[in-house]
């Protein structure tokens, strides 16, 4: 059974980002798929990566995150938030990561999600025992003036996921496009989200 991790990051359960993380999870089960979700907002996910990723760090080391990661048993481990989120990652079959893009990027908890989540040994390095997968990256915007801004968002996008996932020799499946939701008609968002829902079924095969 297809099987999708879905990160989610934006503050507001009623917002498009949401109507479209509860599209993908419809969409998914009528596939006869199954959607493991993260809503990193509203579980205080937080972004910054250090001594409290780990359960028993010795605060008189030096912060070395990489060595950290990578020798996470000798600090008891990670802590239960990150471990829980690497165990979805292992069950999953893809990850679909939906977002605003804020500043060009990212909102915080999901770029702290990508540092402290896919973390060096586990996700990366000579040693790393997570397989690959797929990616999908689901993005809102507040609007574009016309086809070059289009592209543009397209090439940010795409720099994104390759810096990423790219790296990690992911699957980087075609992303899709939300632009300016706010401005759009109930009539408008409604087909908006049967495009993403057919992107979806298209692209992980559902
Ligand atoms: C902190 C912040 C930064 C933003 N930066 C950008 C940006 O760089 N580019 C852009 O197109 N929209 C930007 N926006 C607008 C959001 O992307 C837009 O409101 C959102 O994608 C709409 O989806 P929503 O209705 O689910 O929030 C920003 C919004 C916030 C709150």
């Amino acid at each position: 059974m297809f099987k999708l991790l879905l990160i989610t990051a934006h503050p507001s359960p009623v917002s498009f980002n949401f109507a479209l993380r509860h599209a993908a999870v419809a969409r998914i089960a009528a596939g006869g798929g199954e959607t493991l979700t993260s809503d990193l907002f509203q579980m205080g996910f937080g972004s910054l990566a250090g001594e409290g990723d780990f359960n028993n760090y010795d605060s008189a080391l030096p912060m070395d995150l990489m060595e950290a990661q990578k020798n996470a048993p000798r600090h008891g481990g990670f802590v239960p938030q990150i471990l829980a989120e690497q165990e979805k990652l292992v069950a999953a079959d893809a990850v679909m990561l939906q977002f605003p893009i804020w500043w060009g990027s990212y909102p915080a908890p999901l770029k702290g999600w990508i540092d402290r989540v896919l973390s060096y040994g586990f996700a990366y390095g000579r040693s790393k025992t997570l397989p690959d997968k797929k990616v999908l990256y689901s993005v809102t915007t507040g609007g574009v003036s016309g086809p070059e801004e289009v592209a543009e968002y397209h090439r940010r996008v795409d720099a994104l996921a390759e810096d990423v996932f790219g790296y990690l020799r992911w699957e980087i499946l075609p992303p899709f496009f939300a632009h300016d939701p706010d401005a759009r008609s109930a009539e408008q968002r409604n087909t908006l989200i049967r495009e993403f829902q057919d992107h979806l079924a298209q692209h992980f095969g559902i």
